[in-house]
């Protein structure tokens, strides 16, 4: 999250006018669908800041967990959500790293169960409404890639591109299993696929920000595309609508 080697407890600084004018670009869909990988790909070949907004929801479920919060306690999680204290930076290979209140939890919340987690705690309005500066907070020059299942409907309204990704619930869960294999995570990819099948319904049908392409989404099926495929696609779109950028 952030420019790569950035380091920072509290994401970029907002600005007075909510910075409109920063281009964004939303990439929006449901698990597995490969947000997270194309996200990071064209923030990096964009120089832009990238916003990994799953990444704050299951921090927040696992701050409560580790504080011994009951998993309904909205009050609780919400507190959490406004002061969470997170520092997140990249090691030069690109590599990810995550600190929660000092201690390093990328490995962590980056489990099947924290996900799981992360989903109960996103449908609770006030951890939504506790986590929206913050994350508005990431738009800033030279650009944002904002990588979510709100990003274009809710967080960033006026984003000017906002993809919404796909892929069939099958190839959703192949990537998974293959994802958590390759960071050295059990699996099982029947198992995920009921998971992914039960964060997907329970993603759009909570009443808050419910999972779903914004009105003026380019959905891209992604099922029998390429990483690079998708990539480019997301390039092509953003110079048509970035024309500075090209
Ligand atoms: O994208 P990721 O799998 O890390 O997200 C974990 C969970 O956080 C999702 O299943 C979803 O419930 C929630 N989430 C959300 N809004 C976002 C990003 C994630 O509700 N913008």
């Amino acid at each position: 999250m952030g420019a790569e080697g950035q380091s920072t407890s509290n994401g970029p600084q907002p600005t007075a006018n909510g910075r409109q004018d920063v281009p964004i670009i939303t990439i929006d869909g449901p698990s597995g669908s490969g947000k997270g990988t194309i996200a990071r790909i064209v923030a990096s070949k964009l120089g832009w800041h990238m916003l990994d907004s799953g990444a704050l929801y299951r921090l927040v479920a696992l701050a409560g967990a580790d504080r011994g919060l009951a998993p309904d306690d909205e009050a609780g999680h919400a507190q959490i959500a406004k002061a969470l204290d997170v520092v997140f930076d990249a090691e030069p290979d690109g590599e990810e790293r995550i600190w929660l209140e000092g201690v390093e939890v990328s490995a962590r919340i980056r489990t099947e169960e924290a996900g799981a987690a992360a989903s109960r705690v996103a449908a609770m309005p006030s951890v939504r409404e506790g986590l929206l500066a913050r994350q508005r907070a990431f738009a800033q020059p030279p650009g944002l890639v904002a990588d979510g299942r709100d990003m274009g409907t809710i967080v960033f309204p006026h984003a000017r591109l906002k993809i919404f990704l796909t892929a069939s619930p099958e190839e959703r869960a192949r990537r998974r299993y293959k994802q958590l294999k390759d960071k050295g995570l059990s699996a099982n990819l029947a198992a995920l696929s009921l998971e992914i099948a039960e964060r997907d319904r329970r993603d759009a049908s909570r009443a808050v920000a419910p999972l779903k392409p914004a009105d003026d989404a380019i959905v891209v099926d992604s099922t029998s595309m390429s990483i690079d495929a998708v990539v480019a696609r997301v390039l092509e779109l953003a110079a048509a609508r970035f024309p500075v950028n090209r």
